[in-house]
């Protein structure tokens, strides 16, 4: 007998214990981007007892892992991203990290733990699956990269759609959020360096002042993008740091300064590069400095496909109940899984992490005093394994 979808989601519950287990080891044990191998040996571990084949090292540190049925079929993949970031926690939980400014403060220890659930409840299944299941854990996704790699490794490759979650601490455990279309903004890096002239610092007609052009730059980097696109178009120029000199009375003969750029509409990421430019390149020009300029697009926006986001909310409604999803509100922060989406259709969804009550008022990731509601990692995992062997099934045309 087949499964059904509630037995999904009460064979997660019990698995919560060791998923809760699972998330903490992988929490006081945090990796950087690039960095990630412990955390594949672990996750390896767990493929092993679950007797589920993998390949390691795919695009950097990832793990591709494949459930297949006894029918033939497509082959849906759920991601789940697996670095921490350079940040000191201070948190007052029990296990926080032992790694001195290192933390898991996006939650990517959760997904991880949620997707080692997913992986055991679909193998408890296997026999049953119309197609193929194909897990990606991903590495260096707070870098933008890994995805992208992921994907010059083959991940991808045979992939009919792809599915997968990040966890919100401003949205209660229990509660999952969805939004068609774009959900995430796009995610370029700039990186401007001025030449001047150095000189003294009393004497600046003998100079040419890189800071007073950089902040001529910064200025109207804020006030022109904002006149050339329309305001229900949004875009975020952020010059994230400046470095020029070293004494203060010494004009110096370099300023340098990074920057990121977000978008929220594919077509207006695409001008950005040569507006920049002409306001970065004209402006230097009128203060004498020589400029350049260099714009690496990261990532694209994450836009969701049609399709399905009605089929997610579906599995949703199904598993955790229709009163208990909303509509996303969308964000200009970025998530490299927009790089699957551009090439496969498929969803990005997001899962409540907070608090019960006042969850709005939770720390926000990326914060070092991040917290995360351990009761969201059941549902984590029922939900993307629903996700897979319900979509395999409709995608057959067989029974569900
Ligand atoms: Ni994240």
């Amino acid at each position: 007998m087949m499964a059904n979808k509630s037995d999904l989601r009460r064979q997660a519950l019990d698995l919560a214990p060791a998923l809760v287990a699972l998330r903490r080891e992988l929490h006081e044990y945090p990796e950087l981007s690039h960095e990630e191998s412990e955390t594949a040996s672990r996750i390896a571990r767990e493929l092993d007892r679950l007797a589920i084949r993998y390949r390691s090292d795919v695009g950097g540190h990832g793990v591709v892992a494949e459930l297949t049925g006894s029918q033939p079929g497509p082959i849906i993949a759920l991601r789940a991203d697996m670095d921490a970031l350079p940040i000191q926690e201070e948190t007052e939980i029990a296990f926080p990290s032992k790694r001195p400014g290192v933390m898991h403060a996006c939650g990517h220890d959760a997904h991880t733990a949620m997707l080692i659930g997913a992986a055991e409840l679909l193998s408890a299944c296997r026999e049953q699956l119309q197609g193929t299941v194909r897990l990606l854990f991903q590495p260096a996704e707070e870098v933008n990269a890994g995805a992208a790699a992921m994907i010059g490794d083959g991940a991808l490759d045979g992939v009919s759609e792809i599915y997968g979650l990040h966890n919100l601490p401003n949205l209660p455990a229990g509660m999952a959020a969805t939004r068609y279309g774009a959900l995430m903004g796009s995610v370029d890096r700039i990186e401007i360096t001025l030449e001047g002239r150095g000189g003294h610092g009393a004497i600046p007609d003998q100079s040419v002042d890189p800071i007073v052009c950089a902040s001529a730059i910064i200025q109207s980097l804020q006030s022109v993008i904002s006149r050339e696109v329309s305001p229900f178009d949004p875009v975020v120029v952020t010059i994230g740091s400046i470095h020029a000199g070293e004494a203060n009375n010494v004009i110096p003969h370099y300023c340098r300064m990074t920057g990121t750029v977000r978008t929220f509409h594919p077509d207006v990421q695409d001008k950005l590069p040569e507006r920049i430019e002409r306001i970065v390149q004209n402006i230097a020009e009128g203060y004498r400095c020589q400029a350049a300029l260099h714009y690496i697009r990261q990532t694209p926006v994450l836009m969701n496909h049609e399709e399905q986001v009605k089929f997610v909310e579906s599995v949703i409604d199904d598993t955790i109940g229709s009163q208990h999803r909303i509509t996303a509100q969308p964000t200009l922060a970025g998530e490299d899984f927009s790089i699957y989406l551009n090439d496969v259709p498929g969803c990005f969804f997001w899962l409540g992490s907070g608090p019960e009550e006042h969850a709005e008022q939770a720390y926000g990731l990326h914060h070092p005093k991040y917290w995360l509601n351990e009761d969201c990692l059941p549902y984590g995992a029922s939900l993307l394994a629903t996700i897979a062997r319900t979509r395999l099934a409709q995608l057959a045309g067989g029974p569900l």
